[in-house]
């Protein structure tokens, strides 16, 4: 990879940057604009992350991040790990833009006093003084949100660097959400969820799950950044599922607002879904970056630190901003992926390291991985595999030797599923139809959460 950028670049990234900074300093008028100034803010976290991926890749591998791409003929080496370019420049950006979304309270509603009045108006003379408060809990669900973070980044290098275990490094984002979990408990508190109609004659209208709630919240930081790196082996596939699903949460914010009664008190549901906007729109700025130099044929690798990194900005968006049963309704794929894979996570079947798709030199396809058998299957485990193998639409694929012993079988990805079901096809073709089929789960998810919630919701928590 040439490590310099082009003039064309370097001029465009420069125009960006410039346009971004000139925005930025607009937004010190009024309110502050904050959403604007963090559309800018991602644009400059684009341009700062394009130009390092660039500038880094050869000290990356130098200091022996490199990976071999194992989907082409010449199997060349390229640096790995550039998602930790992307985890920096992403958590600076949210530290530098963590004056915006307060401007209001600090500059002109308090003016640095924290709770100094601000002009009342006469009808509010009339009933009593209100004294405007600085909301110290929104900039600590903020604060803890860079903490968690910031925990889950360092985990990732860490594997990137010395290859954690998997059983070792399932664990760890859970401790690193205790920060957020906290905030959650001194802030919001619900541990109470909504019982669907049918469901209100057996269990009242709400149930309340208590201290579940949190293992569930801790469950969700395990499986976001866990599930993102399991559904990967080809180009792009990392970075591309975690913008698609950075869009579709965009989307989700963007829809809960307009939907918002507007009022003369900001509605509950408006903070913490414009919270998840100034964390989303940064997110995908340096995801963008990355990925133009991952797609097939990729330049560079994500690293886990990558995938860590984006699972966890999602399961903070989806704790704090309180909507994480949307959040699962955009994980669709990768909860198939994740349940899918399980008999081999749990050594039901053998795992071997890589489960990637294999690359046929001849043809320049990519193929169904096998993992092979060392001895033959349980005579119960073999009749289910052979039971799976028969479906019209096999759900696995096996390798028998003469004495009709299963010697091999698929690795349970749903990337090797695809070329199961559809053929040997060429590494991109693979990426962008399971990131179309990904794209159309999550449009789905999102029409049942915001059209049909009501067929089993007595009310929807934007009304
Ligand atoms: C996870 C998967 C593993 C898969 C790997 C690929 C599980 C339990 N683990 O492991 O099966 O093989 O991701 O990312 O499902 N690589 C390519 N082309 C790509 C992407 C990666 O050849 O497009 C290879 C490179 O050699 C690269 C390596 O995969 O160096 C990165 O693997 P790593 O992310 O460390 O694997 P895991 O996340 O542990
Ligand atoms: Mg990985």
């Amino acid at each position: 990879m040439t490590s310099s950028l082009t003039g064309a670049e370097a001029w465009s990234l420069l125009t960006l940057s410039a346009a971004c900074v000139g925005i930025i300093i607009n937004t010190f008028h009024g309110d502050g604009e904050p959403l604007i100034a963090s559309l800018a803010f991602s644009g400059i976290a684009f341009a700062f992350t394009f130009s390092l991926i660039r500038w880094l890749g050869d000290t990356f591998m130098k200091a022996g991040l490199k990976g071999r791409d194992m989907s082409k003929l010449k199997k060349v080496e390229i640096p790995e790990t550039m998602g930790a370019i992307c985890a920096v420049v992403y958590l600076l950006t949210i530290i530098v833009f963590i004056p915006f979304p307060f401007y209001k309270d600090i500059v002109a509603a308090t003016s640095g006093g924290g709770n100094r009045e601000f002009v009342l108006e006469r009808q509010y003379v009339e009933t009593g003084r209100i004294l405007h408060r600085f909301p110290h809990s929104k900039l600590a669900s903020y604060l803890s949100a860079i903490l968690s973070l910031q925990s889950v980044v360092l985990l990732g290098i860490g594997d990137d660097l010395f290859d954690i275990r998997w059983r070792h490094k399932l664990f760890i984002p859970a401790f690193a959400a205790i920060p957020m979990l906290v905030v959650y408990f001194v802030d919001y508190g619900v541990t109470n969820v909504v019982v669907p109609v049918q469901l209100e004659p057996y269990l009242g209208t709400m149930v309340n799950l208590g201290w579940l709630y949190y293992a569930y919240m801790a469950a969700i930081a395990i499986f976001c950044p866990n599930s993102i790196n399991i559904l990967a082996g080809i180009n792009g596939i990392e970075v591309s599922q975690s913008i698609v699903i950075g869009f579709l949460l965009l989307a989700n914010d963007i829809l809960s607002l307009y939907a918002a009664p507007s009022s003369p008190s900001p509605h509950p549901a408006t903070d913490p879904h414009l919270f998840s906007m100034y964390l989303l729109l940064p997110f995908i700025g340096v995801s963008i970056a990355l990925w133009w130099h991952n797609w097939y044929p990729a330049k560079v690798f994500v690293g886990d630190t990558y995938c860590y990194f984006a699972g966890m900005v999602f399961a903070i968006v989806g704790i704090l901003g309180h909507f994480s049963k949307t959040l699962l309704l955009l994980f669709i794929p990768q909860i198939i992926n994740f349940i899918y894979s399980a008999p081999q996570l749990f050594r039901l079947i053998p795992c071997p390291r890589h489960r990637l798709p294999r690359f046929n030199p001849r043809t320049g396809l990519l193929e169904p991985s096998m993992t092979q058998w060392q001895k033959p299957p349980s005579r119960p485990v073999a009749f289910l595999l052979k039971l799976l193998a028969g479906f019209p639409l096999p759900l696995i694929r096996l390798e028998k030797n003469g004495k009709g012993e299963i010697v091999e079988s698929t690795n349970l990805t749903i990337l090797n599923l695809w070329l199961v079901w559809f053929g040997p096809r060429r590494e991109d073709r693979l990426a962008i139809e399971l990131l179309v089929m990904q794209a159309f789960c999550g449009v789905l998810g999102l029409f049942v959460r915001h059209e049909l919630a009501l067929w089993v919701f007595r009310q929807d928590n934007r009304g």
